[in-house]
C-alpha cells in the first residue's frame, strides 16, 4: 500500500518548517476503518489530543465519528465543529469545575470517570443545573501493553482509573447520587500497541468485569475499550492504513457483550498518524568527531516524540533521492540536547537547502508543539 508521495517543487515556495497533511490518505484511513466498525456495529469517538488540527477534525466529523475529549476546551471545539454532543465522550484524571460545567450543559453523552471525589464533584455540579450527568467508570484493569512506559496506562501503578478493590464502595455510593447515571464501563491500556495480544487480554479482562457488575445488578448499555493500537514508524508506505479488520476482530473474537450492549473504541494515532508529515529545510551539516550533524530548522518544539519518548520516525531527504550511503545525526536547532530526531540515520549525501521529510507525525506532532526558545506558531499545509 502506498503512503503519502511528495511533491518537492510545491515545497519549494513554502516557508519551512511545516506539517504536510495528506488529506486523500485520511479519507482513505477513515473509509477503511469505518467498513470494519460498520461491519461489526461498532461506535468510535477519535481521540482529538492525537490531532486536533481543524481541516484534519472536519474530515472525521464528516466520517460520522464522535469525539473523545480530556478537556473542556477539547469539548467546546467539537461542539464547535458540530460533533454530535451525544457522540462527545469526556475522560481526564483532573477534570476542573468549569470543564465539567461546561460539558455538562452541552449535554455529552458520558463522562468517562476516574474516582469516585470527581463523582461526587459531578453529582453536585449537576444537581444544582437539575440535569442528570451519564458517567462510565474508568477501570484501571492492571493488563499489561508491552509498549514504552510513559504512553502505559492501565497498570495498577499508574494514575489511570478505578482500581477493582473499590468497586464496591464505588457502586454503594453511586446508588445515593440522583444527579448520576452510571451507564458503562471505559478501559484504555495504553498506546502505540503493535502486538494484538494486549487486546485480547484487555477483552478476558473485561470480560469478568463485566459480568462482575451484572451480578451487582448493573446491566450496563457500553462498554468502551479505548483506544492504543499503534502504527508502523519504521515503514509509513509499506502501511499506510493499519489492519482495521484485525484489530476489530480481535474484540468480536474474544469480548462477551450482552444483547444491547453496545462496544465503543476511542482511536487517535491510528487514525491520523501517518496521514502528517513533518517537512524542514538543511540548514547547516556540520562534520563532528565521529558523527556529520543535519542541522534541521524544525525541532523538539515542532516535533517532541523523539526527545520525549525517544520514538523513532522514519527521516527522508526528498531533494536528493540518490542513494542512501551516508550517515548523520538529524538534529533541530533548539538549545538542549535532546532535541535530536535521529542518530546514525542513512541518508543521501546532504546539503544546506535540502528538504528533510519526518514521517508519520500526524499524531501526537502539531498538537504537542511549544514556543519554547520562542519558535515561531507551528504551520500546517495540505494536500489538496
Ligand atoms: N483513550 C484514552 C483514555 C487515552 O488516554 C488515549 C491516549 C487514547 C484514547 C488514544 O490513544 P491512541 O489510539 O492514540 O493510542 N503522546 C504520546 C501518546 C499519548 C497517548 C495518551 N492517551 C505519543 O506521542 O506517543
Amino acid at each position: 500500500m502506498m503512503g503519502t508521495v511528495f511533491d518537492v517543487s510545491r515545497f519549494a515556495a513554502e516557508k519551512t518548517p511545516f506539517y504536510y497533511y495528506d488529506l486523500a490518505l485520511l479519507g482513505k484511513t477513515l473509509e477503511a476503518l469505518n467498513k470494519a466498525r460498520q461491519k461489526y456495529g461498532y461506535h468510535v469517538h477519535y481521540a482529538f489530543k492525537a490531532n486536533a488540527n481543524d481541516r484534519i477534525l472536519e474530515m472525521i466529523r464528516a466520517a460520522g465519528l464522535g469525539a473523545d475529549c480530556v478537556s473542556g476546551n477539547e469539548v467546546k471545539k467539537a461542539i464547535q465543529l458540530g460533533f454530535d454532543p451525544k457522540q462527545v465522550v469526556f475522560a481526564g484524571v483532573g477534570k476542573s469545575d468549569e470543564e465539567i460545567i461546561a460539558a455538562l450543559e452541552f449535554g455529552i453523552f458520558c463522562f468517562n470517570c476516574e474516582s469516585l471525589p470527581e463523582i461526587e464533584v459531578i453529582n453536585e455540579l449537576a444537581a444544582a443545573r437539575g440535569l442528570v450527568a451519564s458517567i462510565a467508570l474508568r477501570i484501571n484493569p492492571n493488563v499489561d501493553a508491552h509498549t514504552h512506559k510513559y504512553i502505559t496506562t492501565g497498570l495498577e501503578e499508574n494514575k489511570f482509573g478505578i482500581n477493582p478493590y473499590e468497586f464496591e464502595e464505588v457502586l454503594t455510593r453511586v446508588k445515593d447520587l440522583e444527579h448520576i447515571r452510571l451507564n458503562g464501563l471505559h478501559f484504555h491500556i495504553g498506546s502505540q500497541i503493535t502486538d494484538l495480544t494486549p487486546f485480547k487480554n484487555l477483552c478476558l479482562r473485561v470480560n469478568e468485569i463485566n459480568h462482575w457488575f451484572l451480578q451487582k445488578g448493573y446491566d450496563l448499555p457500553v462498554i468502551n475499550v479505548g483506544g492504543g493500537v499503534g502504527i508502523n514508524y519504521r515503514e509509513p508506505d509499506k502501511e499506510a492504513i493499519i489492519d482495521f479488520e484485525a484489530y476489530f476482530k480481535v474484540f468480536h473474537d474474544f469480548i462477551q457483550l450482552r444483547p444491547g450492549q453496545q462496544l465503543h473504541f476511542e482511536l487517535g494515532r491510528a487514525v491520523v498518524a501517518q496521514c502528517g508529515s513533518l517537512v524542514s529545510r538543511v540548514l547547516y551539516v556540520k562534520n563532528g568527531i565521529n558523527t556529520n550533524f543535519a542541522i534541521l530548522d524544525a525541532g523538539m518544539t515542532e516535533l517532541i516524540r523523539p526527545a520525549l519518548y525517544q520514538a523513532f520516525h522514519k527521516i527522508e531527504n526528498i531533494s536528493n533521492t540518490a542513494f542512501a550511503d551516508m550517515k548523520y545525526d538529524v538534529v533541530g536547532p533548539i538549545c538542549e540536547s535532546s532535541d535530536c530526531f535521529g542518530k546514525a540515520v542513512n541518508l543521501p549525501l546532504t546539503k544546506r537547502g535540502d528538504l528533510m521529510v519526518i514521517r508519520s507525525a500526524g499524531a501526537y506532532g502539531e498538537v504537542m508543539s511549544s514556543r519554547y526558545n520562542l519558535r515561531d506558531e507551528t504551520r500546517a499545509v495540505y494536500s489538496v
